[in-house]
């Protein structure tokens, strides 16, 4: 145990599978009490059950964080039961409505933001209200290395995950004052069960691994341990900005290989 986070509380949304699973876990190692919040209630138990069978702490707390109303109940039951909240991780969000463009529904352009963009807002709102009133805390919103560039098929998504940054620095400018710090983590290609359905076979992934300068897909902890260091106090004049994990592999352009 690193004792980082000794005695402080966070939420964690998406908590039930990959990044979010990775660092509610983490975020227990360093001592934090984990809410761990996800859609699906079986998975975010397991990932209770898991941090409390090696002696952390954690409660689950199931639901849609689409939801504006179960959000402000999360925070408002954290805050009853804990007395404080002082690490915020918004990070349930996947890609919905793929495809070009101009094959992209009215419903599903709102279904990509709506996941992926105003339950971020709702979480930060939520975050931001009790974290100010008490003085601090840090939250943590997961974009995507989509927000820095387009993949094909995937425009709604990007454009969702790039306005989060912008969220980000109005929530880190408007609430500096009040001691809240307010980041966000861009992953880039991350070993999580959403990204082994979105790149099929392990060929793909090779193919996909060859093109990032470290070699590897980044696996969750890797993504994990940038947010806990985010949430600690390491990160103390941090706010505002953005930490890329993805291996390299948005710094890269293209380049012409005849493979
Ligand atoms: N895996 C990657 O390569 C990658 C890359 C960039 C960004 N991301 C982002 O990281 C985050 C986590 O992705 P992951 O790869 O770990 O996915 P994942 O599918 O493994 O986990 C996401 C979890 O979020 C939960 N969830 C979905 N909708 C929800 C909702 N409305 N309310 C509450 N929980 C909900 C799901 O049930 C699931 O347990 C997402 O925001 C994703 O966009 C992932």
């Amino acid at each position: 145990m690193t004792a980082q986070l000794t005695g402080r509380v966070a939420v964690v949304t998406g908590g039930g599978s990959g990044i979010g699973r990775a660092t509610a876990l983490r975020l227990a190692v360093d001592g934090s009490f984990v809410v761990v919040n996800d859609l699906d209630t079986e998975r975010a138990q397991e990932t209770t059950e898991l941090i409390t069978r090696d002696g952390g702490k954690a409660e689950t707390c199931a639901g849609d964080v689409t939801d504006s109303t179960l959000v402000d109940t999360l925070v408002d039951q954290t805050m009853a039961q804990h007395g404080r909240l002082d690490v915020f991780h918004s990070n349930a969000g996947t890609g919905l409505a793929h495809g070009e463009l101009t094959s992209i529904t009215n419903q599903g352009w709102r279904a990509e933001v709506e996941l992926n963009l105003n339950s971020m807002f709702y979480c930060v709102r939520a975050a931001l209200r009790v974290m100010s009133a008490a003085g601090g805390g840090s939250i943590i919103c997961t974009s995507s290395a989509a927000a820095l560039g387009a993949v094909p098929g995937t425009g709604p998504y990007g454009a969702a995950k790039a306005a989060i940054l912008q969220l980000v620095r109005s929530a880190a400018v408007e609430y500096g004052g009040t001691g809240v710090r307010v980041n966000a983590v861009i992953p880039g290609a991350v070993k999580t069960p959403a990204f082994q359905h979105y790149i099929g076979s392990d060929e793909r992934l090779a193919a996909y691994e060859r093109q990032i300068p470290l070699g590897r897909a980044c696996v969750p902890e890797d993504i994990a341990a940038a947010v806990a260091w985010l949430a600690s106090d390491e990160s103390a004049c941090v706010t505002g900005t953005t930490l890329v994990v993805d291996g390299g592999l948005t710094a890269k352009r293209a380049e012409p290989v005849i493979e």
